[in-house]
């Protein structure tokens, strides 16, 4: 063997009933390095890192570890020869504490109880390897989920880990937890562990990869070393074919003369004198720093938390929604940012999903239109190209981007005036995302009017047609297209936030 490889997938090959996950993929990480593993919404990535932890057992293929070759990979085999794995959804108990969840399934006993006092301190130590300041004893449900991120990294280290398998772990992070996340990440190699780092944000993987494994529709295309790839050849090996435009282009549309949504001085949820407009045709986005009160204020339009004062008028006629139900039946829809907790029903199908907010429209005595139903499924699936085999699918048998693109066709269904997107395209890859660009365009295209929340400075500038910046629960201002600039942006999202660190010093 002339390299030194401590893991090694050869010729993997998965299947489920009527999909073929992973056709023939190759995978080879070496002692020491990140290895960037890349692909659209669905192409296999998860599945992939999952035939490594034994999670996903493969229909054919090999697996090496260390050059030693494994016919059947079991969790256990795979965490004693050191491959932790930090999963798209993780699973940790939220009830039990820090300490308690790194050592889940595995506590240490002092004769026949459980020592805690060993296991807090155990934890301490990995916590303080890593820079990171949690106490061992809090209970996982108060901490962030970055936090609760570095409780499954401080695990994987505990349990000294060689290999550490990341699935996008970036996606449920904020900015700031992301930046945290990166120190760790480097940390980590130096101490020689090697990395698999699955993202759909290319400038993540050119930060931190050594190399980038391309994989599209379940099969290998392509490893490629990171300073001689650029952006646009990894897009078309995604894709497989050329993508000229991030955003789709619109002629402008807005019609000044129907205003859609109106909120006059609207004070909840912690937000404060909420005023502006949102006018038929219209893409208004909302921008802002985590905390601003974005989701917090989308709530309150939705119905989803009380408004304590003020007016909220939909063509010119003011309403108090008690629920999303009241809401999305007066004609509005939300997307939230927390699809999984929010968002799709898993154990159903994306049938019965996407016709969730409109069986009472589709139906007549209690008697759904199953050619209506059907129809509406096909059609979404095939909009923004959700990737299943049949629409009877189940919703938890998708990969985690074909899941969101399921609620967004829900919402997209539900035929409403106004509807808000809460970061419409977070872990969806470039190819969808583009297509849900095409879809919003569609719709104001059609007179509705969108509210997009979004925390990427290139999506909020490249598809609102005005945007509001808010910080600290309030209205910084506004901008029109022409002023639109990413510093000034910035510069008003923390505006008063400087102003109160200035108080401070
Ligand atoms: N348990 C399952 N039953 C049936 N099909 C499945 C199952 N798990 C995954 N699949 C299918 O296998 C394919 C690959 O899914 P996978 O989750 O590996 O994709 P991914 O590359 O991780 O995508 P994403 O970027 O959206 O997370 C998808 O078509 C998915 O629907
Ligand atoms: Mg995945």
């Amino acid at each position: 063997m002339s390299e030194d490889f401590v893991l090694e997938l050869e010729h993997i090959r998965k299947e489920y009933p009527g999909v073929v996950a992973l056709k023939d993929v190759t995978l080879q990480l070496r002692r020491g390095e990140i290895l960037g593993l890349i692909g659209e919404n669905g192409a296999g990535k998860s599945t992939l890192i999952k035939c490594c932890s034994g999670a996903v057992i493969p229909t054919s293929g090999k697996i090496k570890i260390n050059g030693k070759e494994f016919d059947r990979m079991t969790p256990q085999l795979a965490a004693e020869n050191g491959i932790a794995i930090i999963y798209q959804e993780f699973n940790n108990v939220k009830e039990l504490s820090a300490a308690e969840n790194m050592f889940l399934g595995r506590p240490i006993r002092k004769g026949i109880t459980i020592d805690r006092k060993a296991m807090e301190e155990e934890a301490a130590k990995a916590f303080e390897q890593l820079h990171i300041k949690i106490n061992p004893k809090e209970l996982v449900k108060n901490l962030t989920v970055g936090y609760q991120q570095m409780i499954e990294i401080a695990k994987a280290i505990q349990q000294n880990a060689q290999v550490l398998i990341m699935d996008e772990p970036s996606a449920p992070l904020t900015n700031n937890e992301v930046e945290s996340m990166f120190q760790v990440v480097e940390l980590l190699r130096k101490k020689g562990v090697s990395i698999i780092y699955i993202s759909h944000r290319l400038e993540e993987i050119f930060r931190l990869s050594d190399r980038i494994e391309v994989i599209r529709d379940g099969e290998y295309v392509d490893t490629l070393i990171t300073p001689e790839a650029t952006v646009d050849q990894l897009i078309r090996m995604m894709v497989g074919r050329e993508m000229t435009q991030k955003f789709p282009p619109r002629p402008c549309c807005v019609d000044e003369s129907k205003v859609v949504l109106e909120l006059r001085d609207v004070c909840g949820n912690g937000d404060k004198n909420m005023s502006f407009k949102i006018h038929a045709g219209e893409v208004l986005g909302l921008g802002g720093l985590v905390g601003a009160g974005r989701t917090e204020l989308a709530q309150v339009i939705f119905g989803a938390k009380p408004k304590e004062s003020g007016q909220i008028l939909l063509n010119g006629k003011e309403i108090n929604p008690k629920s999303p139900r009241e809401a999305i039946d007066l004609g509005i829809a939300m997307l939230p940012e927390d699809r999984k907790r929010h968002g799709a029903l898993l154990g159903v199908s994306i049938k019965n999903n996407i016709n969730m907010p409109i069986y009472k429209r589709i139906s007549k005595a209690s008697v759904i239109d199953l050619g209506t139903e059907k129809n509406n499924a096909e059609k979404f699936r095939e909009e923004i190209q959700i990737k299943c085999p049949t629409i009877n699918q189940l919703v938890k048998n998708l990969s985690g981007g074909n899941q969101q693109k399921v609620i967004l066709g829900k919402w997209l269904a539900a035929d409403s005036q106004l509807i808000i997107f809460d970061e419409p395209t977070r872990g969806i890859d470039v190819g969808a995302k583009y297509e849900i660009y095409k879809l919003i365009n569609d719709l104001v295209a059609q007179g509705r009017a969108v509210l997009m929340i979004s925390s990427e400075m290139e999506e909020l500038i490249g598809m609102s047609d005005r945007i509001i910046v808010l910080a600290e629960r309030q209205m910084i201002g506004e901008l029109q297209k022409e002023e639109f600039n990413p510093d000034t942006i910035m510069t008003m999202a923390s505006a008063i936030v400087d102003q109160a660190q200035k108080e401070v010093s």
